[in-house]
């Protein structure tokens, strides 16, 4: 096609799609519904992969909960049935080993059928600065929040792909779209999970694969205990956000087949100006943000979680 046509044609549809999204700022869109819908969830064991397995149980979806901690699984499971799950499934399974994912993926296979959605939320953080960090830990951090995605997709995905029908979601985190001071590995993991869910789309869109939908999750820190004693420096403006409402804003991103979901809404503010403006006021906005100190009192779980 001719450049100028084709720039005719984006222009156009911007347009269009602009008045669209401002119509459903007013109108929302339906929710989809994930009954029946086999749901894997990492991570399920505690925090808001726990809270996500009871709304996806309340929805009559079949649960399928991995997690490392057997006592969280068993506690989360419990909690499921309480709700109404109509059958849940749950495995200890090591996100971070590559081996271990493939092998409890074939036995869910088996056992269950095939993941319809995927809800890749398990993850750590060390909380140090780098230099600090235990070169264990960096790598585990990026086994967790990003290479398990890799394998978990490698997994699930081609059943998807062969029904032109899936849902993936990635629990990413507000730190996967700024640099902040002692999370460096985070930050990258989070960083990488936000490029790898970004470029899948991409993928299963230049494939034709519209039946399969992403969303990639971005919250600021959240009152479950992973973060605890990292502080926020505006509390109105960048609140500590309660786990409930977290799950609950996830669980209307996945059944509008929303693409992306930053919690709190003043997040696209500060990364649209992030992406517009000269370094130096990016450095501004991260200082008045507290990029720099959130993390000095930092905590985190004790070792016994
Ligand atoms: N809590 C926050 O402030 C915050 C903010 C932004 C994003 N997030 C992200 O949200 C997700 C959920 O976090 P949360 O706050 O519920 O934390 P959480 O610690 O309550 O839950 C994480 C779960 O992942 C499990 N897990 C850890 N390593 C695992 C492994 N190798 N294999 C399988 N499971 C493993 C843990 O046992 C735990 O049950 C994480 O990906 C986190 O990075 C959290």
């Amino acid at each position: 096609m001719n450049f100028f046509l084709e720039l005719f044609k984006v222009l156009g549809l911007t347009t269009y799609y602009m008045l669209e999204s401002l119509v459903f700022l007013f109108v929302p869109k339906r929710k989809k519904s994930v009954s029946g819908e086999i749901v894997l969830i990492t991570g399920a064991g505690s925090g808001i992969g726990r809270l996500l397995s009871i709304k996806f149980a309340k929805l009559g979806a079949t649960l399928v909960l991995w997690d490392i901690n057997q006592e969280g699984l068993h506690e989360t499971s419990r909690l499921a049935g309480e709700n109404g799950a109509v059958k849940v499934h749950a495995y200890i399974c090591d996100c971070s080993k590559r081996q271990e994912v493939y092998r409890v993926a074939d036995q869910v296979k088996k056992e269950v059928g095939d993941v319809s959605i995927l809800v890749n939320n398990a993850g750590i953080v060390t909380g140090k600065r780098f230099i600090e960090s235990p070169d264990s830990l960096v790598e585990k951090t990026m086994q967790v929040n990003t290479m398990a995605h890799f394998w978990t997709c490698k997994a699930f995905l081609p059943a998807m792909i062969a029904s032109n029908h899936g849902h993936l979601v990635s629990i990413a985190s507000s730190a996967g779209l700024i640099g902040v001071n002692r999370l460096a590995d985070y930050c990258a993991s989070k960083f990488a999970a936000v490029g790898f869910a970004e470029s899948i789309d991409v993928e299963m869109r230049s494939l034709g694969k519209t039946g399969i939908k992403t969303t990639t999750v971005c919250p600021y820190f959240i009152n479950t205990g992973m973060f605890d004693g990292a502080q926020t420096k505006w509390s109105r403006v960048l609140p500590v956000l309660e786990p409930e409402y977290v799950a609950e804003k996830i669980m209307t991103a996945i059944r509008r087949d929303q693409e992306i979901l930053f919690i709190p809404r003043s997040l696209y503010v500060f990364f649209a100006l992030k992406n517009i403006m000269p370094v130096k006021i990016s450095v501004l906005l991260a200082e008045f943000v507290g990029a720099y100190n959130l993390m000095d009192n930092f905590k985190g779980r004790g070792k016994k979680d």
